[in-house]
């Protein structure tokens, strides 16, 4: 089944077209990495699918129903969970409670006491179980991360959206994550990953799609956008991301 499609979608945020007519598709299980220079689109795109934004031209599919202009709790419901790249739990709430809200407000909208259940089962999927009482203010930025990946999980989602979950990482970090991510690796869930780290990216996905200004440049596996030209040119275009390419060390 087609998980998400994309067809010539484009927005604009006054005078700068942020995203120019992107289309790709993800289907089954793959996990699909989203990489580019800063400033690409591709957080836009995430509120794009997840429906923060509503594209000005083109359409957006999940599991082959239309959703755009759906607001975003109708297309949650359909099975699509996302993390943000500046991370934002509720302060106040135990990282129980946080996974908890991904629970209720899911794909399946869970009472407490099945919230509770789908919750603690995410916080051991992120290696967060015995955190489960502390307020999630209290963590630092990596289990801050895994408190994210795993709100969106509890979502029990068909599409999951993770953006920079490697961001601010160390590289003990960075590989327990990567290990993490690759155990969600199931038959009914497609992963979409944005991420500047590169080794992380390429040994994780299936296939890499690239953006740069907005535009969808190269589409193929880790080692075809790798080589790919085009792609090497646009991360030169920025001195720093292309060092971090170049060396396979990320940001
Ligand atoms: N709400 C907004 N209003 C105005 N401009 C925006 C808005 N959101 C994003 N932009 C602009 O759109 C462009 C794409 O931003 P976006 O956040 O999608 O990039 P990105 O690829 O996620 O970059 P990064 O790797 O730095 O996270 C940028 O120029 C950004 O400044
Ligand atoms: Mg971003």
């Amino acid at each position: 089944m087609r998980i998400l499609e994309l067809r010539g979608v484009s927005k604009r945020f006054g005078g700068l077209l942020a995203v120019k007519d992107v289309s790709f598709h993800i289907d089954g299980n793959e996990i699909v990495g989203l990489i580019g220079p800063n400033g690409a689109g591709k957080t836009t795109i995430f509120n794009l699918i997840s429906g923060v934004y509503r594209p000005d031209t083109g359409d957006i599919f999940v599991l082959d129903r239309p959703v755009t202009g759906l607001p975003p709790h109708r297309i949650a419901h359909l099975g699509v969970a996302r993390t943000h790249q500046v991370v934002r739990p509720l302060q106040e709430l135990t990282v129980l409670e946080n996974a908890m809200v991904g629970a209720s407000f899911g794909r399946h909208q869970h009472r407490l006491g099945k919230a509770h259940e789908i919750a603690e089962e995410a916080l051991k999927k992120v290696g967060l179980e015995r955190k489960a009482d502390s307020l999630a203010g209290s963590l630092n930025m990596a289990e801050k991360k895994r408190l994210e990946v795993a709100r969106a999980l509890a979502a029990e989602p068909r599409l999951l959206l993770l953006d920079e979950v490697l961001a601010g990482l160390n590289p003990t970090e960075v590989q327990e994550m990567v290990e993490v991510i690759r155990s969600l690796r199931r038959e009914d869930l497609a992963i979409l990953i944005i991420e500047h780290v590169m080794t992380a990216i390429m040994s994780l996905s299936d296939r890499i799609i690239v953006l740069d200004q907005g535009k969808v440049i190269a589409e193929g596996s880790p080692q075809e956008v790798a080589e790919d030209p085009a792609v090497q040119e646009a991360y030169l275009g920025d001195p720093q991301m292309a060092a971090a390419f170049l060396s396979g060390e990320g940001e």
